[in-house]
């Protein structure tokens, strides 16, 4: 007889979708298994206003294939210059449900992020007065800080600094890394959540440097030591409601990965809950799958889990390398593992 498990239909709290052509070309990987997704806004020019939100969610929507049943939420880009006005207009019809804060230079298209945090403390403050979540790209950019400890020393010296300041403030730190990020939402009970990737369950840095340079592992925050990845599979199988799943994933063309200065980013929307059916059966929490990726989630976000299910079916699955776009073709994440379930 052949074996299924089923889960509330999953959302995806961490999501790149970009624009025009690759945006068509990519949604309906995302839209087959996925009912919502937290939209990330570092377009190019970034979706800062309330009004470049509400053109983008058209955007996705028209783009959404005939069948499928997709909602986006927004996000708006956290600048120096965001209006407190418009960001709290926007929350109040509906239209965002978080702002995204990434400190200036920390990755792709982030160069309007913020330097001064002291500039954004009026709209951190309005943020927490409405509840409207702020999720983090927790990166410090500083030349002189290692790139496997900018995850750590941002935890130290902006993030805990924020939250001491804006206790009230809600966060989500997004696509954590490290054992010390694990822990520091374990410490921190209240307004604190946590997304983690597919690939960050599935790579460590080895997968990336050893036995020759491979772009398609290369994505930030940079993955790390084996030990911080098996503190993010323990986090991830473990049902605690503060993990959560974003996938990160984040489309570039292979012309742009393969680079001598290539783009920072792994395309997991096609596969990703086949690996993370496998992941978690390794880990004999199977049970706890819908948990991570359909139930805590909405709980931090406050909305309703979907009534609707996914079933994932035992059999062997194969996904092409990769995604033939307009604009060239998007490698698929490749896990290394034979995927036992289809989704
Ligand atoms: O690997 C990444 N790719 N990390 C990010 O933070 C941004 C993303 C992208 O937009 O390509
Ligand atoms: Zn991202």
């Amino acid at each position: 007889m052949t074996q299924t498990h089923t889960i509330a239909r999953p959302d995806d709290w961490h999501l790149h979708l970009r624009d025009g052509d690759m945006l068509r070309a990519v949604l309906p990987a995302t839209s087959q298994h996925f009912a919502r997704a937290i939209i990330m806004p570092n377009l190019v020019p970034p979706v800062v206003t309330a009004a470049d939100a509400r053109a983008y969610r058209d955007r996705i929507m028209a783009a959404v294939p005939a069948g499928h049943d997709f909602t986006p939420l927004m996000t708006l880009y956290l600048t120096e210059d965001t209006d407190p006005a418009d960001m709290a207009a926007a929350h109040a019809e509906g239209l965002i449900s978080a702002v995204k804060l990434y400190p200036a230079g920390a990755t792709t298209n982030s160069a309007s992020g913020v330097s001064n945090f002291d500039n954004v403390a009026p709209v951190l403050e309005k943020m927490a007065e409405i509840g409207l979540p702020l999720c983090t790209h927790g990166e410090v950019t500083d030349a002189d800080v290692d790139i496997f400890d900018r995850e750590a020393v941002f935890i130290d010296r902006i993030l805990d600094p924020i939250r001491r300041k804006h206790p009230d403030l809600r966060v989500v730190m997004e696509h954590i890394t490290t054992a010390n990020a694990v822990d520091y939402v374990k410490a921190n009970d209240k307004n604190l959540g946590a997304t983690i990737t597919t690939h960050h369950l599935v790579i460590n840095r080895n997968h990336i440097l050893a036995g020759g340079i491979k772009p398609h592992y290369y994505c930030l925050p940079v993955a790390k030591r084996e030990e911080h990845r098996l503190a993010l599979r323990a986090a991830a199988t473990s049902g605690d409601a503060r993990f959560f799943l974003g996938t990160d994933s984040a489309p570039h063309t292979d012309e742009n990965k393969l680079l001598p200065c290539g783009c920072a980013g792994c395309f997991t929307a096609p596969n990703t809950m086949s690996i993370l059916a496998e992941v978690f059966e390794q880990d004999g929490a199977l049970d706890q799958l819908e948990a991570f990726t359909s139930r805590n989630g909405p709980a931090f976000y406050g909305l309703p889990v979907n009534t609707e299910t996914l079933t994932l079916v035992r059999e062997e699955a194969t996904y092409p390398a990769h995604l033939d776009t307009p604009e060239g073709p998007v490698t698929i994440f490749d896990p290394q593992m034979t995927l036992n379930w289809t989704a």
